[in-house]
């Protein structure tokens, strides 16, 4: 099926709506598996209900829709909604959010390729997509999984992963949503900013010539990426202008100025440090970058949220309060105005 004029302008529209207004999206796309780990580690039962009632939580934060642009589900959630009531994809709707949803099945084990991940999810995804449109899906998010380590990343791994992510795209083009592409190079390791940098460039140069060969429209599609960070374990770590610095100039070569936005992962920062990285970015470099330069964060707004919360029906309204919080400070960030304009709050 050929991409005809009227789908190509709902696609851009889409995409430029999802980083407008210095908004951003919410990752609230965690997999079972995920959700339950998260949940344990504060003893909340790993049940469908507690996943429901959490995400109940989420989508019903009052104003929400003032900071979030989009939010990322999982497909267990985009069939849910609240306990009496309405569906969540209603709410989300409702409260003037685009929904999306993640579509990839996981990162697996690489076969000949020790240590290193591919992505699944092509088979029978066209027919997913579909349905996912049909239920109201704007966007849908893929998300790819690069380590560094000694010898590694391979070409294999970056190509194998790149062109999973184009196919994936272009398929979510087809059906009328918008791509977020996500190759995430992981915090995980020794290495020092430079080589962060080093290997983000090679993913991100390999995944826009998969792109271009899969015919995917750039103008349509968001790019998720890491920002250039030092290894956790590496003895040397920056400060943040640095890492703003590096993130942005790396993000310049490799990065055409046709897509709409970036919407960075957090990857397992702090909220503090991801908001204050994203301010410096954005205060740094305003008026000087071909992109909008925004979040698409699950544990950067997520994770003090679900500390109040504990699993606690008693807890919802102050939990809905911290992620609002959070919410509020990236917008702050995308401003390039963090931590200042939360002083007082
Ligand atoms: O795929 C990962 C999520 O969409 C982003 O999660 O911000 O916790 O890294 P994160």
């Amino acid at each position: 099926m050929e991409r005809g004029e009227v789908s190509a302008i709902g696609l851009i529209e889409t995409a430029r709506a999802l980083v407008a207004d210095d908004k951003g999206l919410l990752a609230m796309d965690e997999s079972n598996p995920t959700c339950n780990k998260r949940f344990a580690a504060l003893r909340i039962p790993e049940t469908v209900e507690a996943r429901r009632s959490y995400r109940e939580l989420i989508v019903t934060t009052p104003d929400l829709g003032q900071c979030i642009s989009g939010l990322i589900l999982y497909d267990e959630t985009i069939r849910e909604g609240k306990k009496e009531g309405a569906s969540f994809l209603k709410i989300i709707v409702n409260a003037g959010i685009i929904p999306g949803i993640k579509v990839d099945t996981g990162a697996k084990d690489m076969a000949g390729h020790h240590g290193e991940k591919i992505t699944e999810g092509l088979d029978g995804l066209r027919e997913r997509l579909i349905e996912y449109f049909k239920m109201g899906a704007r966007f849908a998010k893929w998300r790819a999984v690069i380590t560094i380590g000694p010898g590694i990343p391979s070409r294999g791994c970056i190509e194998a992963n790149a062109q999973a992510l184009a196919r994936y795209a272009a398929l979510c083009q087809e059906t009328g949503l918008v791509p977020v592409v996500e190759p995430e190079v992981l915090m995980e390791g020794e290495h020092t900013l430079a080589r962060c940098c080093e290997v983000t460039e090679e993913v991100l140069r390999t995944v826009f010539d998969e792109l271009y060969a899969q015919r995917v429209m750039l103008e349509g599609m968001i790019l998720k990426p890491n920002m250039v960070l030092p290894g956790l374990t590496c003895p040397q770590q920056e400060v943040v202008d640095v890492v703003a610095d590096t993130t942005v100039k790396c993000l310049l070569r490799a990065v055409p100025a046709a897509v709409p936005g970036i919407a960075f992962l957090s990857g397992g920062q702090s909220g503090e440090l991801a908001s204050a990285r994203l301010s410096a970015m954005n205060s740094r470099f305003r008026g000087h970058l071909p992109w909008a330069v925004a979040f698409s964060f699950a544990r950067a707004i997520q994770q003090p949220a679900l500390e109040v919360w504990k699993g606690q029906q008693a807890n919802v309204q102050l939990a809905q309060k911290a992620l609002y919080y959070r919410a509020k400070c990236n917008v702050a960030a995308r401003r390039g105005n963090y931590p200042a304009a939360m002083e007082g709050e």
